[in-house]
Formats: structure tokens, C-alpha cells, sequence
């Protein structure tokens, strides 16, 4: 089967399409003919050994795919040849064919498609995780989004709408805050053109934001933590700009700001229960229409380290799915 293989951490450019044996299912594991594999930002980091984790070489990227069970192994009761899954499986994902575990496979929602079921689990669970779980997120509280028009902001937009929320979108392109208003935000800022920090205080009438969602680090930090109101929250996602920002505590002071650290993959391990919950809350929202991943462009298996340098160079809008099988 074919694979996209990053055999050195390195440029992007340096990963190659190569024909690998079939892998084999260990005893709770299943083998899944994949129809999609969703493109995040961690593959772009991770390929070039700047991610937290790093894994042995030879390996295949790609973190979240659908597809079709080929074979299980031993001990999985819940899953037979020919289901539709989705698995976040870390690695492995831009190929014909890909190994999950049992435990972090799923049932393809009926009504989803294969593509919708890739994009759906890691930017959406990271979002609610965030947005609930560590930000505690009230209805009529104001919750500004940093880099609202990529994966994990796009999904932080929906799903502060469905919490009730007012959403002020920031993004840098006109072209990028269109796409964030037709997923729902009520109001935006374009970083590349106006002051973060002003505008956000133009737009509360003077008092900020109650929540701060920050997927990109570097110059948007500490502004948008300026612009939080008294007992604001200010989750930390990730640094999407590459610099990790040194912030000045009196900023925490001042307004008894909090900063919250969020890491979803880790939480789940910590709170299971919490994770089963929110995906089911997800399946829900997806089920009434509230929740509607934007899947802005498809590649082939051939074209998909084309992908990950999209997503490196600031280029996507919402998703971008590989489909190996197609
Ligand atoms: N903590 C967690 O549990 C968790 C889970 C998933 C992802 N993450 C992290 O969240 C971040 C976003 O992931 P994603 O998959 O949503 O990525 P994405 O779709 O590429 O979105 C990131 C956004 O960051 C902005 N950005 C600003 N400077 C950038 C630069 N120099 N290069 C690239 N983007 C830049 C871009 O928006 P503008 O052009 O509008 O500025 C872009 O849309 C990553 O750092 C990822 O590692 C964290």
C-alpha cells in the first residue's frame, strides 16, 4: 500500500510516496482502509521535528482519519470488517491504509460523510474541551477567537455560538473573516489592518472580552490579554505564529485575569469520561445541524505534503482533507 513517509525530520518538502507492507493489527487494534485523513497543523510541526511529540523514524504523518475496517485484532469486540469509523490515530493517517486503536475509534455518525467524519473529532473536541472544560464559557459572555478562520478556529466559532456566546472573530484577511461570519461570528477584526487590543475594546463598549481563544501565540497574545475584561480567561491552544509569547503577570493581576493552558489529546487521558461526553454532545450538535465542519479543499494521497505546506504557509480556510483511496 502507498504512504506518505517522512524518513528525517526536516523540510516538508522531503517527504516522499512509497509502497510499504500492509500493517497488521495487534490485538486491540483494528485495520482501516482510509477514505480520509484531515490535515492539522501539528503534521506540519511534527514532520519537521519542532512537535512535542516526535516519533521514531521512518514514519507517516497524519493524526485523524475515517475509513472502512479491513481486519481487528483478537480482543475488539465492538468493530467488524466493513464498518465506517473515525479514529484519531496521532500518525499514520496519510495512507491507504492505517492502524487505530480500538479505544480511540468511533462510529461514523449516520448522515456524516467520510470526509466530514475526518475533519470533525480533533479541532471540534479541542474547541469544546477548551471552551467548557477549561474556560468555563457562559451564555452572554464575549469570547474572541485568534486565527478564527483555520481548524480549531472555525470549530471555537461554532461552538461558542452554540454555548450562547457572542463571538468576535480575529483572522488576517478580509477573505478569512468572510468565511468566519458565514460560520456564525457576530463581529470581526482584521489583525493584519486594525489594533487587536482596540478593536476588541471598541466592540465591548469599553469593558473586553470574557474569553480569549488563542490557537496563534506571538504578536496576538498580549494584546488580545489586554483586551480581556475583569476575570477574563485567556486559553492558551497553541503557536501557530511559531513565537511562544513571555507575558508580564500584572496583566493576570490587574483584572484577575486567568491563563489556562489547554491540551486535549492529554485530557482525555486525565477526564475519559468528560472526553465521551463532549464527543456526544458533539454527535448532537452535529445531528441538529448547529455544528457544520468547513472542508475547504480535497488532495490526493500524491499531493499530500502539498497539503501540510498549505497549512504550514497560512494558505487554508477551515479543513483540509487528504483522500488516499480515491
Ligand atoms: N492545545 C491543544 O490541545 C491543541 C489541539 C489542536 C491544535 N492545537 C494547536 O492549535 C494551533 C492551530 O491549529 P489548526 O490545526 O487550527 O491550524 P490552522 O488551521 O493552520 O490555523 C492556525 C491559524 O493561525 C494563524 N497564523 C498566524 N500566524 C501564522 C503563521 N506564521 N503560520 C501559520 N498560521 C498562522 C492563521 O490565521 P491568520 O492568517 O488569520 O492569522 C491560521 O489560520 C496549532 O498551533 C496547533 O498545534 C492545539
Amino acid at each position: 500500500m502507498k504512504a506518505l513517509i517522512c524518513e528525517a525530520y526536516g523540510p516538508i518538502d522531503n517527504l516522499v510516496i512509497k509502497d510499504i507492507p500492509s500493517p497488521v493489527p495487534g490485538a486491540r487494534q483494528l485495520l482501516i482502509e482510509v477514505r480520509a485523513a484531515a490535515v492539522n497543523f501539528p503534521d506540519a510541526l511534527m514532520v519537521q521535528g519542532l512537535y512535542q511529540v516526535k516519533p521514531p523514524l521512518p514514519f507517516t504523518p497524519g493524526a485523524e482519519i475515517s475509513g472502512i475496517v479491513k481486519a481487528v485484532g483478537a480482543e475488539v469486540k465492538h468493530f467488524k470488517a466493513g464498518d465506517r469509523v473515525i479514529a484519531i490515530v496521532g500518525q499514520g493517517g496519510f495512507a491507504e491504509e492505517c492502524l487505530a486503536d480500538a479505544a480511540k475509534t468511533m462510529s461514523l455518525p449516520a448522515g456524516m460523510d467520510f470526509e466530514t467524519g475526518a475533519a470533525l473529532v480533533l479541532t471540534y473536541c479541542t474547541s469544546l474541551h477548551a471552551l467548557r472544560d477549561c474556560g468555563h464559557l457562559q451564555a452572554g459572555e464575549t469570547l474572541v477567537v485568534l486565527g478564527a478562520a483555520g481548524g480549531v478556529g472555525i470549530a471555537a466559532i461554532e461552538i461558542g455560538k452554540a454555548m450562547g456566546a457572542r463571538v468576535i472573530a480575529a483572522a488576517s484577511s478580509d477573505d478569512k473573516l468572510e468565511l468566519c461570519k458565514r460560520v456564525g461570528a457576530d463581529d470581526t477584526v482584521n489583525y493584519s489592518t486594525e489594533n487587536l487590543k482596540d478593536r476588541i475594546n471598541e466592540l465591548t463598549a469599553g469593558k473586553g472580552a470574557d474569553v480569549v481563544y488563542d490557537p496563534v501565540g506571538g504578536p496576538y497574545t498580549e494584546p488580545a490579554l489586554r483586551a480581556l475584561a475583569w476575570h477574563g480567561r485567556l486559553l492558551v491552544i497553541g503557536f501557530a505564529a511559531g513565537d511562544i509569547p513571555k507575558i508580564p503577570l500584572n496583566l493576570a493581576l490587574l483584572k484577575e485575569r486567568s491563563i489556562v493552558g489547554v491540551y486535549w489529546g492529554d485530557s482525555t487521558k486525565h477526564d475519559p469520561a468528560g472526553h465521551l461526553a463532549n464527543l456526544h454532545q458533539l454527535h448532537a450538535w452535529f445531528a441538529a445541524g448547529t455544528i457544520r465542519p468547513v472542508v475547504s479543499e480535497h488532495f490526493s494521497l500524491a499531493a499530500a505534503a502539498d497539503a501540510i505546506a498549505k497549512i504550514a504557509n497560512r494558505q487554508v480556510k477551515g479543513k483540509i482533507v487528504v483522500l488516499p483511496n480515491t
